[in-house]
């Protein structure tokens, strides 16, 4: 069977067993907790948490996963990998231990019809259910069936918290016995390398929490996974991964390229299986939307492809190659996941100028890095490494990599220590002890208080004074001081999503204060900074708050126009456009997103119109107060990082955005007026940015291009229209102005040069002239004017421009048999400190000491009057 043929076969398999058969989700998992997804199981995290009801109760699934935990182990051992797949079929509260099992077991005898005496089966320690099912209705002998412990047959939870349980395993004979221990039997328990894990049946009943304990779930579960490289593994009968057709294609590509076979010595082996592993999780990686960068996911791509670099240097590279190797992944796994073929060009491009770019370091950090191997005896210091990383961006793990090869060990805790060093210089904070007594008393009011946002349907409102700090909680604060202010329920929007704070006013009978800043200590408290202007204002009392109109609404004008540009990126670029930052803020928007070039200015104005459009268009901008379950099922946007809590806003432009956000926004996309973009630039590889104005800003943009422009038409005395084309005349008029100055100083000067007398030396007429600001096309000319029609003569121009001389030299050709110009240049060249060279009848030196040249003359004549 093939690869292609196990995968199908298992989905169906499983769809004759009542599943439904779920295409894989995406490598990004929409869950706060985990950077990738790791097993089969997490995008079903929620259900199985109990938190979203499911629509299905037996899936299988073929699921993209990714792990780095053993990244420096992939390409040295057969079967460790960053990207794999996982073969899987789950149960939400349906089935449970017995079809599992029973499953399972059909499937790997009837349909891979493995041979069942070779394999063997693992469960809980006290798991006596599971045991018996195998023993009892599948009928394995006893001591075929394992007990182990939690460290390994436990499973979960995939992240700090989630669901788990204790598992069990089949695992196949290999039939290897070098490493089985003596007088005992050789078990699972006691071989790895004899025994593989093939499958890992989870029986997912718990919960876990943070501090790691452990809570019975309302339903119990059923989570499996099969990788199926290995699976491809034992039906094929090969000994490691890599030999399986998931990969032989892959390594025949390398083959070709770097002109090496594999199997031909174990190091390049490991170098074609890295460069084999990695172009995959690249591949499917950047096809999932993620970017090379320094921060989170980005880093880890970073860090993979790095790895493959360097691993094809070792085979020879010198120049990009991982792309044509991500090629070869697309063409064989193309057809399976759409996603990588769909993005053929961009997982090309983004690769290749990943590579262009370590290229460029990977070779001066490598020359540093074997210094300091040389130097190196048993461990690689912390010190050394840091100066690697920070001075040529060469990832620690790559020289734990190398380390590893030379048999070296790596200080990465010293590296740590310098970065955290490194982080402390870079950090402004307020001292922790101020925080942490902040943190404190915020705690304490929001234990008794409900402090609630009144911002999204007034923008002034009555409320009561519940706490007031300055350095400690105090009762009262007079004009003048500055202090932070907590009220039962604000009308101010808190700092937070990219959305800048309110400003405004506080008033209250006799008292007034400004609202400076807004933001949100801790969860559940909204903290105001506040100047008092005028009376004393005190604790329990009845505040008015108002904020600052204007501002709120330019601010909801551009988080609307942020949303919509979100869209437009989307539809224009391409679904790998994902936020990665963002700026809202009364006088502008910023946009920070993923996209791996430039924009062209066909594409910017092409956004600019669809955003325009819409804007047109006037629709209403509907805000949805939804279940968290309810957004995400409806396909709003869900953004990593930000966290939810069960009731999530949904902010919708009906057909074109839809997002989930806290902010503020206008009713209708009519009153944003107009979307300007004011530049787009980028931010670091990967990552571009857009600024954009609207409304009233946008105006003031226009205003202030329009007010130079009329400016420049003053100045010109023309019309704005006219501005170009008299720009362009002047240009050219300037031009013409130059050249006939040009004209005119060499007519002078070749007037100057025919009347300026000769010397007499001996025999010999001899001439010469200092020049300044003359080129050395127009030295020539002037040495042709000088020699013209001369006998016996010898002529020496000089031109100073800076601290440079230019030198011709002519001699006529009835004296060149006694005195060459070359020679004589070449005093020029000594003396002047430069080169030269030439003819005998014209020669040329160059030099930088302009104060020489009347040495230089006095030594030619000296020459001349000898030679002659
Ligand atoms: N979630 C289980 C695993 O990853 C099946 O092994």
């Amino acid at each position: 069977m093939n690869s292609d043929e196990i995968r199908s076969s298992f989905l169906s398999f499983f769809e004759t067993k009542g599943h439904k058969v779920l295409p894989s989700a995406s490598l990004i998992p929409d869950d706060p907790q985990l950077l990738f997804t790791v097993a089969g199981m997490v995008p079903f995290k929620p259900i199985f948490w109990g938190k979203v009801e499911p629509i299905y109760r037996r899936i299988a699934t073929c699921q993209k996963c990714l792990r780095t935990n053993d990244i420096e182990n992939v390409g040295r051992t057969p079967r460790h990998h960053t990207f794999f797949e996982m073969l899987g079929n789950f149960s939400f509260g349906d089935y449970f231990k017995k079809e599992a099992i029973l499953w399972a077991w059909e499937y790997v005898t009837q349909v891979l019809k493995l041979e069942e005496e070779k394999l063997w089966v693992t469960v809980y320690k006290d798991d006596d259910e599971a045991y018996g099912i195998w023993r009892d209705l599948v009928g394995v002998p006893e001591k075929k069936i394992i007990r182990m412990g939690k460290d390994t047959n436990f499973w979960g939870p995939a992240g700090p918290t989630g669901p788990c349980g204790p598992c069990s395993e089949i695992h196949y004979d290999l039939g290897i016995v070098e490493d089985c221990p003596e007088g005992v039997e050789c078990t699972p328990a006691n071989s790895d390398k004899r025994f593989l894990e093939i499958w890992n049946l989870v029986f997912t009943e718990f919960y876990q929490d943070e501090k790691g304990q452990l809570h019975p779930l309302p339903r119990k579960n059923i989570d499996t996974g099969a990788g199926l490289e290995r699976i491809a593994a034992v039906v094929q009968g090969v000994s490691s991964n890599f030999e399986t057709d998931l990969f032989k294609p892959i390594i025949r590509r390398e083959e070709e390229l770097f002109g090496v076979k594999y199997g031909e010595s174990e190091e390049k082996n490991v170098s074609l299986r890295v460069i084999a592993d990695h172009a995959r999780a690249v591949t499917f990686l950047i096809a999932d939307g993620v970017f090379p960068s320094n921060e989170e996911r980005g880093y880890v791509l970073r860090r993979i492809l790095r790895r493959a670099v360097r691993h094809g240097v070792l085979l020879g590279a010198s120049k990009p190659f991982l792309y044509e190797i991500c090629d070869m992944v697309i063409e064989r796994m193309g057809k399976v996941y759409p996603e990588i073929e769909k993005k053929r060009n961009l997982i090309r491009d983004v690769t290749r100028a990943e590579e262009e770019r370590f290229f460029k370091t990977i070779l001066q950090g490598l020359e540093m890095l074997n210094e300091i191997l040389e130097q190196s005896k048993e461990i690689i210091d912390g010190e050394s490494l840091f100066r690697l990383y920070d001075t040529y961006g060469f990832p620690p793990d790559i020289v734990v990599d190398v380390a590893k090869e030379r048999g070296l060990k790596v200080d990465l805790e010293g590296f740590e220590r310098l970065m955290e060093q490194q982080r402390e210089r870079s950090r402004i904070s307020r001292s922790d002890v101020e925080y942490a007594r902040a943190v404190r008393d915020y705690e304490e009011l929001a234990k008794t208080q409900k402090i609630s946002f009144v911002g999204y349907e007034t923008l002034t409102h009555e409320s009561t004074v519940l706490m007031l700090r300055k350095d400690t909680s105090v009762d009262s604060v007079s004009a003048g001081e500055k202090v932070e202010v907590v009220v039962k329920e604000t009308p101010f929007y808190a700092e937070r999503g990219g959305q800048v704070s309110d400003v405004g006013w506080m008033k209250w009978e006799d008292g007034e204060a400004f609202v400076e800043y807004v933001f949100i200590p801790i969860e559940g408290v909204i903290t105001h900074i506040v100047r008092v202007e005028k009376g004393t204002l005190k604790l329990g009392q009845n505040v008015r708050l108002i904020v600052d109109e204007e501002r709120r609404k330019s601010t909801a004008r551009n988080h609307t126009a942020t949303h919509l540009l979100h869209a437009a990126l989307k539809r224009l670029l391409g679904d790998h456009v994902r936020q990665f930052g963002s700026l809202v803020a009364p006088e502008r928007l910023r946009f920070d997103f993923t996209h791996y070039e430039a924009l062209s200015k066909d594409q910017l104005m092409k956004i600019e119109d669809l955003v325009n459009q819409v804007i047109f268009e006037a629709l209403p901008v509907i805000v949805e107060e939804k279940s968290y379950k309810e957004a995400v099922e409806e396909g709003a946007i869900a953004l990593f990082g930000e966290k939810y809590g069960n009731v999530v806003r949904v902010v919708k432009v009906p057909n074109f955005s839809e997002e989930l956000c806290g902010g503020t926004h206008v009713s209708n996309t009519g009153n944003i007026g107009l979307f300007k973009i004011i530049f787009e630039t980028a931010v670091s590889s990967g990552v571009r940015r857009i600024e954009a104005v609207t409304g009233f800003n946008a105006l003031k943009y226009v205003r202030k291009i329009e007010s130079t422009l009329q400016t420049a038409a003053e100045l010109l005395g023309s019309s704005t229209d006219e501005i170009a084309d008299r720009v362009k005349n002047l240009i050219e008029r300037n031009q013409q102005l130059e050249k006939e100055i040009e004209q005119l100083k060499m007519k002078t000067l070749t007037m100057y040069i025919k009347q300026l007398p000769f010397e007499r030396l001996g025999n010999v007429n001899f001439k010469m002239l200092k020049l300044e600001n003359v080129d050395s096309s127009t030295l020539r000319n002037l040495s042709d004017v000088a020699i013209a029609g001369q006998e016996r003569s010898i002529v020496a121009l000089f031109a100073v421009q800076e601290e440079k001389v230019n030198l011709i030299v002519r001699v006529t050709k009835d004296i060149t048999d006694k005195i060459t110009a070359n020679e004589l240049a070449r005093i020029g060249a000594n003396l002047l400190g430069g080169g030269g060279g030439g003819r005998s009848d014209f020669a040329q030196a160059g030099g930088k000491d302009p104060k020489k040249i009347d040495e230089v003359v006095s030594q030619m004549k000296q020459l001349i009057m000898q030679k002659i």
